[in-house]
């Protein structure tokens, strides 16, 4: 491909009704990496990915995958995409080879190059013992490689991934980032969509977070963690009281950054952990009790609240609940 870019992205929205599901998005996949689209519970990802998969209509903006337009070259774009929805796309009944085979027939393969590409993809993606066995008897795991396999079949350079591993345990999500970064080796472009930011810095060569629909922040794995901390360090007073006192101390160790207080916590970014011990004297000095004092991984939840200063929704809601519950 010529292109520089595999995906463009210009203004790209949705509206259901009222609703505003795609707020102009504006995005860029390089061709040959992965861009990772990081964003909550109905943030907009499969919306602006079925649109780019041409299997609905942006209200406004335009795409081009592959240098072709979603809207008026749909054709040209399906030609050259795969696309791993977020709800597998198998057909329960068949084997998993018949429904590899089967989708090779429906691109206009013959029979036998049909059942040679099936038979490629099941050794490719350590399926070969189970390419007998009706897909419904397969495990989680195993449905979501045949699935990532039948959006292969046609050998597309440009992949669209929603949320390829949610409900996968950790093995079988180290095991399908493997399968990722052998096509990305090949030179596949890939946009894959995710809530977990450790899948993101795994996978991306790009990140965009979203949230309602519009990009909060974008940028490589290494310029987002620097901007909220690749680390994040939650601090808990034993004395609800004390949250004001320990926000302002915690701002000024660490001048650079905001720290959010939340569900009775002030939770910070942190780029520099060897403050800690520093820290841990100050609360001291300043007699304030703790119940927890953890540094640990950014979460997608607190990247989304060093940059929004809010809770994903989800969250949200469950701390609605857990103040109702202590009313
Ligand atoms: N066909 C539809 N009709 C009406 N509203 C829709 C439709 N599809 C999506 N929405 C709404 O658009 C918003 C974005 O939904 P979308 O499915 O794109 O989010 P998402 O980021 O994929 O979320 P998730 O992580 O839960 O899959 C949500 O508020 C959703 O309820
Ligand atoms: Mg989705």
């Amino acid at each position: 491909m010529s292109h520089d870019y595999a995906i463009e992205v210009e203004g790209l929205t949705k509206h259901f009704g009222d609703l505003v599901a795609v707020d102009h998005i504006d995005l860029n996949a390089r061709t040959g990496t992965v861009l990772g689209v990081l964003g909550p519970n109905g943030a907009g990802k499969t919306t602006m990915v079925r649109m780019l998969a041409t299997l609905s209509q942006p209200t406004a903006g335009t795409g081009r995958v592959g240098g072709y337009d979603i809207i008026r070259n749909a054709p040209e774009v399906r030609s050259l995409i795969g696309l791993t929805g977020q709800f597998a796309g198998i057909d329960e009944l068949l084997t998993g080879e018949e429904n590899l085979r089967f989708i090779g027939r429906l691109l206009g393969m013959p029979t036998p190059a049909a059942k040679a590409r099936a038979r490629e993809l099941l050794g490719q993606f350590n399926l070969s013992d189970a390419a007998d066995k009706a897909a419904k008897a397969y495990s989680g795991g195993m449905r979501r490689r045949l699935d990532l396999a039948a959006s292969l079949v046609g050998r597309p350079r440009i992949l669209f991934l929603d949320e390829p591993t949610t409900g996968l345990d950790p093995r079988a999500r180290g095991e399908l980032w493997e399968l990722v970064r052998g096509l990305v080796a090949d030179g596949t472009t890939v946009l894959l969509t995710t809530q977990y930011l450790e899948e993101a810095d795994q996978l991306a060569h790009e990140i965009a977070v979203i949230d309602h629909g519009k990009v909060i922040a974008t940028g490589t794995p290494t310029q987002l963690k620097a901007k909220i901390g690749g680390q994040s360090l939650r601090i808990q007073p034993e004395d609800h009281g004390q949250l004001d006192a320990l926000r302002d101390l915690v701002a000024e160790r660490f001048p650079d950054l905001e720290p959010v207080v939340s569900a009775g916590a002030v939770t910070i970014g942190v780029n520099d952990d060897g403050i800690m011990p520093t820290l841990a004297a100050d609360l001291r000095n300043r007699g304030i009790a703790l119940t927890d004092f953890h540094l640990g991984l950014s979460s997608l939840d607190e990247v989304f609240l060093t940059l929004t200063g809010h809770r994903t929704e989800a969250d949200d809601d469950a701390d609605d609940e857990a103040e109702e519950a202590a009313k």
